[in-house]
């Protein structure tokens, strides 16, 4: 593995080191991303390689993301590279009886072409059963070694801590939502993690590409995942004017871009890693060497009072409006 002094890893003790900032791959084969099949054969192996060649190690997928499809083309284009990454995916606990975990496990591990994962994480908690039910599955996987650490996303922090006491040890991680945006979890989920040498994972770190600052009312993603989401409403582009221009100055100040900042922001934690998904190497190779910008505490408060002064149309008031914008109207 070069290094190219752009990575930085956090400091817990796993046996891989795990970077600051990992890839995200659910674009990989998905559909709703819409990068189309150039995208899946080529760009998404290159932004692979690239990301080997940089020092990366947090390589994130899940069974769903293009059903099988993501975990398919990670393997591949990990290759010979197996022992220098960290590689995460995720288990859908829609009956996570320790059988059924069991053959899943098996299942991501064949797609990922690897004998072992060495982040297992349980993607949604389940409204119905508790993680007692799901544990002792993940606890045999620790055992047999199929499974190296445990980890759960989308849970809130009572949660997160009865999955540690349903398994008996540490649930490394919890995967979820964290951006400028979204900055809930630093109110409770991060002062945890730093507290217990745990991990908070950010995923959506840029809210979908939100926070490059390059899309406006006039020029809107286009693909399913993204003409679904409230965010990108003309409204609440337009809204986000005033955040967009202290991204820009911040960013300026580091000759660096808006999106790089605002990675910059959410991994400002030791606790935190974030795992930006890429459309491009260059994105990739970007998104990497913002993990070397240093914000000051006061660049750090003018992005958060700028975020928190952004209040998006969202909820049931979105819902017309994004039946609109699918129109065309
Ligand atoms: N656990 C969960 O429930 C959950 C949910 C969602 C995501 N995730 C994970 O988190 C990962 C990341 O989240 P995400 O993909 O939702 O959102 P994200 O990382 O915030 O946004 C990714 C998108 O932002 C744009 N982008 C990336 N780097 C950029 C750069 N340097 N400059 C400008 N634009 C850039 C790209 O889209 P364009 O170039 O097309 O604009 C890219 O596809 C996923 O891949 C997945 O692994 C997990």
């Amino acid at each position: 593995m070069s290094d190219t002094g752009f990575v930085r890893y956090l400091d817990v003790d796993t046996g891989t080191r795990i970077s600051k900032i990992g890839l995200g791959t659910w674009q990989f084969g998905s559909r709703g991303w819409g990068y189309g099949q150039p995208y899946a054969e080529q760009e998404a192996r290159a932004i692979v390689a690239r990301a080997l060649e940089l020092g990366v190690t947090l390589f994130d997928t899940a069974e769903i993301y293009g059903r099988g499809s993501s975990e398919r083309i990670l393997g591949e284009a990990i290759g010979g590279h197996r022992d220098d990454v960290f590689l995460a995916t995720k288990i859908l606990p829609v009956a996570p009886l320790p059988a059924v975990v069991q053959q899943r496990a098996v299942a991501s591990a064949n797609r990922l072409g690897v004998s072992k994962l060495d982040l297992y994480q349980v993607h949604q908690p389940n409204p119905l059963f508790p993680d007692t039910v799901i544990m002792p599955g993940m606890r045999a996987l620790q055992r047999i070694g199929l499974v190296g650490e445990v980890g759960v996303s989308n849970y809130s922090l009572g949660r997160w801590k009865a999955a540690e006491k349903a398994l008996g040890s540490r649930v490394l991680s919890n995967q979820v939502r964290y951006s400028l945006v979204a900055a809930g979890p630093a109110d409770d989920l991060i002062p945890y993690a730093e507290e217990a040498g745990r991990v908070v994972i950010a995923y959506s770190p840029l809210a979908q590409g939100f926070l490059s600052a390059r899309y406006d009312a006039n020029n809107r993603p286009k693909n399913a995942v993204r003409s679904s989401s409230a965010i990108f409403l003309p409204v609440n582009l337009e809204r986000a004017a005033g955040l967009f221009a202290v991204l820009r100055e911040v960013a300026e100040a580091h000759d660096a871009t808006p999106a790089q900042v605002a990675l910059a922001w959410a991994i400002r934690s030791p606790a935190v890693t974030a795992i930006p998904g890429a459309s491009s190497v260059a994105q990739l190779e970007s998104n990497v060497a913002a993990a070397e910008i240093d914000l000051t505490v006061d660049e750090w408060q003018a992005m958060r009072d700028a975020a928190d002064r952004f209040r998006p149309v969202s909820g049931l008031a979105a819902v017309p409006r994004l039946m609109r914008a699918r129109l065309g109207r």
